[in-house]
């Protein structure tokens, strides 16, 4: 435990524990809904604080980071209660930020950087690290001075045109028997497999794996329409596997696709086709690597 020279004098900065979650799921509602009034372009609706399903299934996503990472999870606390939080893993030699909050009222006062600081130090003997940031200016400074590239992420909105999908073949349903291919197409894509982050993965989303000879590759599909985590060998696999995945929902409910990097621009092709809008949010960071290509990073997990 330790207090920090940059924040208020009575502030803590300690590990997380499992009975810190229900504060610090609240301070995350809170905190990305004022991040959301804050930067989101005029034209878009400022989205309701997430209700009690998306918050029970990120307090699910966070205790198991918490299980298998405890030294990557810290909490902010002042007399008043726990006012930050950040937490991080480590897989193979890459450190991944997953989520990171400041109550809105004491940001700007040094926090942020001591709980960076904290987690950092889980990555300490990592060569490489990424995470995928917001667009708040005080997050991109933190990530900038702490030696991170930036990667403008772009989201895809709109109904998908159906008569637009192409004929899909060489594309299954994954089992956990995929691990091992999922887990060495990760080595490839991002130098680091994702490990025992498919347990969590697999117990929440659909998967689709395409095997075929001149390449593989997998995508968990996102509840939302589209791909929540994507990883393939070549170019044409990738077109597959997002194709399947925007196939599979629901016909005539508009998705949102997050995650795409310039360095994707295979994806926005895709988005051109179905009739999809293209809008900038957020940045993918990255520290000793570039941006994985042909891959759509999952939202934490990397
Ligand atoms: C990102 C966040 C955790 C940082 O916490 P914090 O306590 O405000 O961080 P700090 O005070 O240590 O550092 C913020 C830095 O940004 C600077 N800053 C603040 N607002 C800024 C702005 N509008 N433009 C540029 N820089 C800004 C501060 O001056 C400070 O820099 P300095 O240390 O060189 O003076 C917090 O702002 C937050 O919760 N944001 C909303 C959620 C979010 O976006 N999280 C990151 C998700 S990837």
């Amino acid at each position: 435990m330790t207090t920090s020279p940059h924040s208020p004098a009575d502030l803590l900065i300690r590990p997380m524990q499992d009975a810190d979650l229900p504060a610090v799921v609240a301070l995350r509602n809170l905190g990305f809904h004022d991040l959301d009034r804050r930067t989101l372009p005029r034209h878009l609706d400022v989205p309701a604080l997430p209700d009690d399903a998306n918050s029970a299934l990120w307090v699910d996503r966070t205790r198991f980071v918490l299980g298998t990472d405890p030294g990557g999870c810290w909490v902010a606390e002042t007399p008043t209660g726990v006012v930050g939080f950040a937490t991080s893993t480590v897989r193979e030699l890459t450190w991944l930020l997953h989520t990171y909050v400041v109550h809105p009222e004491v940001q700007g006062h040094g926090i942020g950087r001591a709980l960076l600081d904290a987690a950092a130090s889980h990555g300490s003997g990592c060569l490489r690290a990424m995470l995928s940031a917001s667009a708040d200016p005080a997050a991109v400074r933190r990530y900038l001075l702490a030696g991170f590239e930036l990667h403008p992420q772009m989201t895809l909105t709109g109904v998908v045109r159906r008569d637009a999908i192409p004929v899909i073949t060489k594309v299954r349903e994954g089992t956990p028997g995929d691990r091992e291919l999922m887990d060495s197409l990760d080595r490839r894509r991002r130098d680091a497999a994702h490990g025992v982050d498919h347990e969590w993965l697999l117990a929440h989303h659909p998967l689709l794996v395409s095997d075929t000879t001149t390449g593989a590759g997998y995508a968990y599909l996102h509840p939302a329409g589209g791909v929540s985590l994507l990883a393939a060998d070549n170019r044409r696999t990738a077109e597959r596997l997002l194709w399947a995945a925007l196939a599979a929902g629901a016909p005539g409910v508009s998705i949102s696709q997050d995650h795409l990097t310039g360095a994707n621009q295979w994806a926005l092709r895709i988005a051109t086709e179905a009739g999809l809008a293209v809008h900038t949010s957020g940045y993918l960071a990255v520290r000793g690597m570039r941006p994985p290509v042909p891959y759509v990073h999952h939202g934490t997990f990397g």
